[in-house]
């Protein structure tokens, strides 16, 4: 699947020009970008890119990817990132690799948002990939009850929540933000942005790993070409 993820990202960076502020994504296949654009920067391409995670920051500046001081940015032109489920809606699942709050703080603030995945993400209905929910450990009983409560009651066919660990013995995985991740196995959300706004009124959520109305091309990657597909959304 490397090529195909290759493919997805050289077809991404024909939506990246001179002069350009890049939000900079996280996964295996948004670093095959980085890649990709640290050949470009070096043959000439000036371009600045923001982070969405720790790793993303090291592997861009392995790659020669000159980054701004995300504290001090206002404007983003386009971000590129990989995604765990992609529907017909574009609408995304994120947060496999735990990064889901920064990548979704980058994503709305750019102008457009570029995800790069293969043809295995692809689905009808989100919800077979678990969905990341990013929490305050402070009363995580309370919080972990009321995500599991809204995702039956916003019509996702499960919720059983678990908290994703570091490691074997290496008790929970700690987030770049200093949070918590509970995965949901909610099988099927049929409505996404219902499920997102139900999880959004929650306060111990920081956010989830829904993406909806962000994601404006969909590059997919197979193993001889890329397919890009785009949707025109009301600005
Ligand atoms: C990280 C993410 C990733 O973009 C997502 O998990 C896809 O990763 P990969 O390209 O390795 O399949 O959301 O939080």
């Amino acid at each position: 699947m490397k090529v195909a993820k290759e493919n997805a990202a050289l077809a991404a960076l024909d939506f990246v020009s001179d002069g350009m502020v890049l939000g900079l994504g996280s996964g295996s296949t948004a670093e095959i970008f980085l890649e990709k654009l640290g050949d470009r920067i070096a043959g000439g391409l000036k371009v600045s890119g923001v982070q969405t995670s720790e790793r993303t920051r090291q592997v861009a500046l392995e790659a020669g990817i000159p980054l701004l001081d995300p504290d001090r940015v206002e404007h983003i032109d386009v971000t590129v990132d990989g995604a765990d489920e992609v529907d017909e809606a574009f609408h995304l699942i994120k947060g496999g690799g735990a990064c889901l709050l920064r990548e979704k703080i980058v994503a709305q603030a750019s102008a457009k948002m570029i995800v790069i995945v293969d043809d295995r993400k692809l689905v009808h209905t989100l919800g077979a990939f678990q969905l990341p929910v990013e929490v305050d450990p402070f009363c995580l009983g309370v919080t972990a009850r009321q995500v599991y409560d809204a995702l039956l009651a916003s019509g996702c066919r499960d919720g059983l929540t678990t908290l994703r660990q570091k490691g074997a013995g290496e008790g929970p995985l700690v987030t770049d933000g200093g949070n918590y991740i509970l995965d949901c196995q909610c099988q099927e959300i049929p409505d996404p942005a219902k499920t997102a706004d139900a999880l959004a009124r929650i306060p111990g959520v920081m956010e989830s790993g829904l993406f909806v109305d962000l994601a404006d091309v969909i590059v997919v990657g197979e193993v001889d070409h890329a397919k890009v597909l785009e949707i025109k959304r009301d600005s």
